[in-house]
Order: C-alpha cells, then structure tokens, then sequence
C-alpha cells in the first residue's frame, strides 16, 4: 500500500494537473512545460513567507487560483507530512471526530488525517483566502480513503462560540497574524475546543516563529495538558533558560517524488523538513518520560543527553563503562523522541536506570 504522503501526492496530480502530467507521474518526471507557471508562483509565494516579519499580519500572498494550486502541489505535501507525523495522537473512541482547522489553505491538516487516522470526519475549514478555499473543497470531497469525510464546511470566518470540536489545528496560519489578532484567535479556540479535545499548533520551523509558539505554549498550560513534545505542565524551561534556544525537530520523509521534483526546479531541499510543533488535550492525564532535546553527544565523562520532563531540564549523563542494554534507548534515542527512565531524571544516571523510548 502507497504511503499516506505517497497517496496524498498522488492525488494532487490527479486533481490539479493534466492527465497527460498525471500519466508521467506514474512512471517519472512530470513535464517542465507544465510546472513551470507553478514554480514562479511558488516562489513568489517563498519569498513573501521568508521577508515577513514575525509578529506582523502577513498580507495575503495566494489570491488567484494559480497561486492556491501551486501552493498545494508544493507546500500541502510537505505540511501534511508534519501532521501525519503527530495524528497518532489523536485517539478517540468516537467514530467521527469534528475536526476546525484555522487558516486551512487547501486542506492540509484535514487531508493528513484522513489518510492517516481511523475515525472518519466532519471538516470545518477557517480560511480567508477564496482560491484557497477553492482549492480545499476540490481535494478534499475527491478524496478516496478508508475513512470518510461525514461533512465539510467551508468558512472566511471561525464559527460562533457554542459549537465544540474534537479536534482543533493551526498549521503555519498563526504565523500569518500579528500579535492582537492572534491572543484574540487563541481565546476564541480555547472556547471551541471540547472536552477531551485536541488543540494541534504547527509553524514553520524557524527561529522566531517557534519561540513565539513556546510562548504561547506557556498560555494554554493552564486550560490544556500538553502531549507533545512537552512532558512537563509547567512553564517551558527553555523559553526561561535561553533568548535563542527554539524547541524544534526534524523529520526525515520519503520525500514524494513530484515533491522532489519541485525541490529541483526551485533550488530548495526538503529532504529533511524543520519544524515546531505543539500538541495539547483537554483533561488528559500528562505523557510519561522526558522528551530528548539534544540526542547523545560523546564528553570526557560518558554520554550526556539533553532532556526536558516535569521535573528536570538540562543534560542526563550515562558514565563511562555503565552503558549497556538498560542505557540503549536513551543513547540512541533521536530529538523529540520520548523516554521512559525506571527512576527520575538527574544530571549523573545510576547503575541500574533502565530506559524505554518512543516517537511521540
Ligand atoms: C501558510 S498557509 C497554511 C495552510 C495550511 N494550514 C498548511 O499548513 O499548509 C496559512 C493560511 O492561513 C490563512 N489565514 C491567515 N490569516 C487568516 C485569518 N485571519 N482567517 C482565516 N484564514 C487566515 C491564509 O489565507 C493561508 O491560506
């Protein structure tokens, strides 16, 4: 079975170019006549994100249906990739979840869960950007999958206070907001969000935009328990710790090959992609373990890893000769991964700490 990233952009191609493109896909590169009117858009679309100001409004880059369709081509695959990544922490009993994604796009955030999660789905898209709305209505109600799309409504504006959803997601839109707008946002879906809910906070993985998500992390603390990457309910210790420091990771992908085609033409690599993400619930009980921050580096004195957990941020150390089975999860654990230690964290690990890890 395809990939749900491999699918995703499978179905791209069959939605938003020619048969003729959609045939060379299948069997390699799509023709550079044809992507060539995307690729100037996409990179129009680039250097509008890379010159904004991080706490200003963005003024809107994708106002004509090109310029909608070129960003799904590019930009959907690689975001939903992000998604795909930390839907398996949304787990509910319920058959079908309401799903409200803010600043939508061409349903980025809706078409990862559907390829990726059991439980089917009735979509409200928030975007104020009518291509892009264009454009999410096209992909979404064409979708194929095992689970279904119950409804979709697409909307300019957020819905009215009174309406609950399971889960709630805001994938690279804040950064879009300047900073009234955005307190004002968070408020307004804090009170959509319902019990046992989830709120999914993506940026794009860069410096600024990340330590401005860190701080609104600190904000939501007192509503909602955190579930990634975070282990801890109390404020961010690094935000505290450090002016630079970003809480960020990277994925690496089986890049699809449309995608990597664009990476080509354009002169950009997404091989590996950055990115900051938060993960809350409502009510839920706080994940075990600590999240890897910095993975294993070799000192004078052992192995030493950065991790963050409830009670503990900063460096745990194996000593030299007391590594073995017990140790290996945590040695070889990657940024973001999350261990289990059979005794608290401490700066110098005892003897007979046993570790256990996980991606999420
Ligand atoms: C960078 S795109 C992200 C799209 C999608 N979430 C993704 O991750 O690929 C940000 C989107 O947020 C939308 N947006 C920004 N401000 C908005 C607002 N105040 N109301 C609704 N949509 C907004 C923009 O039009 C744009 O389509």
């Amino acid at each position: 079975m395809a990939s749900p990233l491999t699918a995703i952009e499978r179905h791209l191609v069959e939605q938003l170019l020619s048969p003729a493109a959609s045939a060379q896909h299948s069997s390699g590169d799509v023709s550079h006549a044809e992507l060539r009117p995307f690729v100037s858009e996409i990179s129009r679309i680039s250097r509008s994100y890379t010159g904004h100001e991080v706490g200003e409004t963005l003024a809107q880059p994708v106002g004509s249906l090109l310029a909608a369709e070129a960003y799904a081509l590019y930009y959907l695959p690689i975001n939903a990739a992000k998604v795909a990544h930390l839907a398996p922490l949304v787990q509910s009993p319920k058959r079908c979840l309401k799903v409200l994604d803010f600043g939508s796009g061409p349903g980025t955030a809706p078409l990862a869960l559907l390829a990726t999660i059991p439980n089917n789905l009735e979509v409200v898209c928030v975007e104020r950007s009518a291509p892009m709305r264009a454009v999410a209505e096209r992909l979404l109600k064409s979708w194929k999958g095992s689970t279904s799309l119950s409804s979709l409504t697409l909307t300019p504006s957020l819905p009215q206070d009174g309406e609950l959803f399971d889960v709630i997601i805001a994938a690279n839109s804040l950064a879009e907001l300047g900073q009234k707008d955005a307190d004002v946002l968070l408020k307004r879906l804090l009170a959509l969000l319902g019990p046992q809910g989830f709120l999914i906070m993506l940026e794009p993985g860069q410096p600024k935009h990340t330590r401005r998500l860190m701080e609104i992390r600190d904000t939501l603390i007192e509503d909602l328990t955190p579930l990634f990457p975070c282990t801890r309910s109390t404020l961010c210790p690094m935000l505290a710790s450090s002016e630079t420091d970003w809480c960020h990771g990277s994925l690496t992908w089986s890049q699809p090959p449309l995608s990597r085609q664009l990476d080509s033409l354009l002169g950009f690599n997404k091989h590996r992609i950055k990115y900051s993400a938060f993960v809350f619930q409502r009510g839920a009980e706080l994940k075990p373990g600590v999240r890897v921050i910095v993975p294993a580096e070799r000192t004078r004195r052992g192995i030493e890893i950065t991790v963050c957990g409830e009670d503990f941020y900063g460096p745990v150390r194996i000593k030299k000769g007391q590594r073995s089975d017990d140790t290996r999860a945590l040695e070889k654990s990657a940024v973001f991964d999350r261990v289990e230690l059979s005794e608290p964290p401490q700066a110098e690990l005892s003897q007979s700490v046993v570790t256990t890890s996980s991606e999420l």
